[in-house]
Order: C-alpha cells, then sequence, then structure tokens
C-alpha cells in the first residue's frame, strides 16, 4: 500500500491512514484520509501554537508534513513565504485543491536537508515528529536545512492511550505496544516528551515549552459524540494494534471506548509545543 510515491508507511497514531483494505471492521463506513484530516482540525487550537511561533513576515518557511495544508495557510496569512510539504500524494492532492494560491511539494522528510528548498528561515511540523521515533538522527538533519538564527516549531501528543478508567492489564499492554513500535522504528507514542531533548542533542537552543489544549486527545469529562466517532475510527485503521493484541483487540476497543464515554473519564495525553532556534554561529 505504501511506497515512496505513495505516501509513509502506515502509522499508527493521531491522523493516521486509510481506512483498513477490505474493510472488515465493524459496522463503521469507511471514512476518506481527507475527511478524517479535515475533521479532526477543528479540535486542534493551532492559532494558540501560531501565535507561540516566533514567525516575521517575508520569512521562508517549511510546513513538514503538510497534510491538507490548512496551517501552510495560516503561516501564509501571518506573512510567512511558506511550502507546504508532504510525501503523501492523496493528501497533497486535496491540499492544491484547497489552497490553489499556495505551493506545495512531495519531499520525503528524512531527505529535507539535500532539498533545493532549503535552507528556510523556519520550520513548523505538526503532528509529524512521532512519525520519526529516531527522533535526534531527524532533527539533525533538519538543523542542516535552516538558515543561522532559524527556528522550528514542533508540536506532537504524548501518551495517545492515556485515558481512565481502564483495566491495568490494557496500560501494560500498551506499554508493550508503544515500545514495540517505537525500536521498530514505525510511530513513537511517547514523542511528545522527547522533544526538547531531542532538540537539544541535535545541536538547537530550546526557547519555548508549553502543553496545548485539544478537544480530542486531552479532554478530560465523557467524550461527545463526534469525538467518539473519531476515535471508532482510530481504533479501526489502527492495524498495528490489532496484530499486537490479536484476539483480545475487541475486548480492548470496548474498555477503552467504555473509558472514554465514562462520567470519570480523565486523559492524561498531552499535547506537546517546542520552539527552538539553530544557534546563529551553528554549523550547517
Ligand atoms: C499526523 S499528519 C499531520 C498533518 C498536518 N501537519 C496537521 O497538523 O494537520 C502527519 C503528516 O506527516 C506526513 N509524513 C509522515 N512521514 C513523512 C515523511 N517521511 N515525509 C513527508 N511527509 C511525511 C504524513 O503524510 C502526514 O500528512
Amino acid at each position: 500500500m505504501t511506497g515512496p510515491k505513495d505516501g509513509p508507511p502506515p502509522p499508527e497514531g493521531v491522523y493516521v491512514t486509510y481506512p483498513p483494505e477490505g474493510n472488515g471492521f465493524g459496522a463503521r463506513d469507511p471514512v476518506s484520509l481527507v475527511q478524517q484530516y479535515e475533521r479532526q482540525e477543528r479540535w486542534r487550537r493551532c492559532d494558540d501554537a501560531l501565535a507561540r511561533v516566533p514567525l516575521h513576515a517575508g520569512e521562508r518557511i517549511l510546513d513538514l508534513g503538510c497534510g491538507l495544508g490548512d496551517v501552510t495557510a495560516r503561516l501564509q496569512r501571518l506573512g510567512a513565504d511558506v511550502v507546504g510539504v508532504d510525501m503523501n500524494d492523496e493528501l497533497l492532492g486535496a491540499a492544491r485543491r484547497l489552497h490553489p494560491d499556495l505551493r506545495f511539494e512531495n519531499l520525503d522528510l528524512n531527505a529535507l536537508d539535500a532539498s533545493p528548498l532549503c535552507p528556510v528561515d523556519g520550520m513548523w511540523a505538526g503532528f509529524v515528529a512521532a512519525y520519526f521515533p529516531r527522533l535526534e538522527a531527524t532533527l539533525e538533519r533538519w538543523h542542516k536545512g535552516l538558515a543561522p538564527n532559524g527556528w522550528i516549531a514542533l508540536v506532537e501528543m504524548d501518551d495517545l492511550f492515556g485515558h481512565t478508567p481502564c483495566p491495568t492489564r490494557w496500560s501494560r499492554e500498551l506499554e508493550r505496544f508503544y515500545e514495540e513500535a517505537r525500536t521498530a522504528g514505525r510511530y513513537d507514542f511517547q514523542s511528545g516528551r522527547r522533544l526538547a531533548p531531542a532538540l537539544m542533542a541535535a545541536g538547537f537552543d530550546v526557547v519555548h515549552e508549553s502543553t496545548l489544549e485539544d478537544d480530542e486527545l486531552s479532554f478530560q469529562g465523557p467524550a461527545t459524540s463526534d469525538v467518539l466517532e473519531a476515535w471508532q475510527q482510530r481504533l479501526d485503521r489502527m492495524a498495528g494494534l490489532r496484530t499486537f493484541l490479536g484476539p483480545s483487540f475487541e475486548e480492548f476497543r470496548r474498555d477503552f471506548i467504555d473509558a472514554l464515554t465514562s462520567p470519570g473519564h480523565r486523559s492524561s495525553t498531552r499535547v506537546v509545543m517546542v520552539v527552538a532556534r539553530k544557534a546563529t554561529s551553528g554549523t550547517t
């Protein structure tokens, strides 16, 4: 299903990818990736996040893993000379249709530093870091693509399944699943906590770290029906978790959905934002 031309490998996390092939996972209708992304935008707090970015009008900016280009468009409205980059053709096609005046390029972020799009003054990467479990090495490459004193802003979740009350048994299983996905290089479900340390290890100076509110990922109290539907669809898409849990998957799904709908539901998931700069005398 995937390859360099089709997009990144099947991810596991916040947005994830297509409905499972030959969908036999329950009665829910498959919803296109584009529809899922469009719906998720309403639960994010993009303006709060963008207010924390040290953007100056006229700066050359890349929106890394731009998806549908919503943030690309917001960056342009803030005065940036921005290009959205992604390697998923379905998303790029939709981004170009939605924002015909903006520039979008197909690029594997693993090769960013070698791209003619660089050097740039700033990089924004929203919900992209988790796709790079070897984050420090990735950030070292992105560091090379920044001009001296350039900035980078990363937003990512931490502990996607941090929702209670859920039987303790599942916490142990999920910890093992997180570890398996990360060591296999597929996805880091605890990426948020690693943003600042990885940036520093890659040679950046961290200038800001905060937690953002998010109505889908880190809400408290029982889920609304639309948030619940989005979670059901996410669970449908999570082939890696289904394989990992095997026959226990449906039991996990029931317990997890019970947790989300419980009057006492609490989330310990965080959406973390970190802004960092390349030192003025930074090497390339
Ligand atoms: C979770 S989505 C976030 C989309 C958008 N930034 C947002 O906040 O709505 C992650 C995006 O990263 C892209 N992506 C993941 N790995 C990539 C890679 N190696 N090169 C380019 N894009 C990648 C995916 O195609 C997807 O559009």
